[in-house]
């Protein structure tokens, strides 16, 4: 197939690259398609006529996405859509990737595909509406809702990735104070990468939930990154509320990979062992190799 990948320089968009080396790939860094560009998204799509195009980017700093709602929706929302609209002008299978915030965070149980969305903040609201636009656009859509993602890029667009700030903290301190009731899947790119190769070669459009195995804390995924790292550095948990961070969170957003499992694809290995192999390649590479593409 011929796939065209926006946000070619995040942490899944580089993660892509690096697997889906069965296809014929145009990565799209954001300078050589601006997905707010409506034009230029037309003209990309009729140059290349890509046979699906995977949206892997996105504005996600969430605390800044508060105050710059324009910004958050032109990207999150109104990027999406027209990549909808291109996909449909030139048949293209689209792969639009979405976020465990669209809930509320309220389920005693993780969150199925058709449980219903509940965005706490201009993030999610903008991220939620992009699903919207997507799915009303063009019948063949896969949205793909994910948790809590680390990546070998370092997390460009949002600035960090959760790992590479802990190990940076834990050197830099000797107590890193982590939020403990925010629960959800840490999720490794490189396996997200390898299960949608996997699933934009079938037909089986609509919604999806895909994670790492296993669930934890954010206070529990810092103490792991400190333990398989040997950091020694405290860690002390605390509230999403005494944290007091501008955006309001979700706290339990587990998702359940319902769909993925009742297709017969492989689910992605737990999050810990996804750790495992993120901190051997970041080890085998030096710290200075990460975000480029070897
Ligand atoms: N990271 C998480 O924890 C997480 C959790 C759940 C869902 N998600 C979703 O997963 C997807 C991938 O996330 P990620 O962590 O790989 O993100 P990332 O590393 O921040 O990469 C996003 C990329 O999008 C690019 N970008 C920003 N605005 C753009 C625009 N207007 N047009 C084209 N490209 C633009 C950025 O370009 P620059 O490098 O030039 O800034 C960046 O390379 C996103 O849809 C995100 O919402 C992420």
């Amino acid at each position: 197939m011929r796939i065209l990948i926006t946000g070619a320089r995040g942490q899944l968009g580089t993660d892509l690259q690096r697997s889906l080396t069965d296809h014929e790939l145009i990565p799209c860094t954001r300078d050589e398609l601006d997905v707010t560009e409506k034009h230029r998204v037309y003209a990309l799509l009729k140059d290349h006529r890509p046979d699906a195009v995977i949206n892997a980017a996105a504005y996600h700093r969430v605390d800044e996405c508060e105050s710059h709602p324009d910004k958050t929706f032109t990207v999150n929302a109104f990027g999406p859509w027209h990549l909808a609209m291109a996909c449909r002008m030139y048949a293209a299978k689209l792969v639009h990737i979405s976020t465990n915030f669209v809930f509320d965070g309220t389920a005693d149980r993780p969150y199925r595909e058709d449980d219903l969305p509940l965005p706490l903040n201009v993030y999610g609201t903008a991220k939620l509406s992009g699903e919207h636009l997507v799915r009303s656009t063009w019948d063949r859509h896969f949205i793909i809702r994910t948790t809590g993602l680390f990546g070998h890029s370092g997390g460009g667009g949002k600035g960090y990735n959760f790992v590479e700030a802990m190990i940076r903290a834990g050197m830099e301190r000797r107590e890193v104070v982590v939020v403990s009731d925010q629960v959800m899947s840490p999720t490794a790119t490189a396996d997200l990468a390898r299960t949608l190769g996997e699933l934009v070669t079938t037909d089986t459009y609509g919604t999806y939930h895909v994670t790492s195995g296993g669930a934890c804390s954010y206070f529990d995924f810092a103490r792991t990154i400190f333990q398989k790292t040997g950091i020694e550095t405290a860690v002390k948990p605390t509230s999403t509320e005494s944290y007091g961070a501008p955006a309001a969170r979700p706290l339990y957003t587990v998702l359940d990979n319902g769909r993925i499992r009742s297709l017969g694809i492989a689910e992605m290995p737990p999050w810990e062992d996804a750790l495992d192999d993120y901190l051997a390649r970041r080890a085998g590479h030096g710290e200075e190799a990460i975000g480029r593409i070897p």
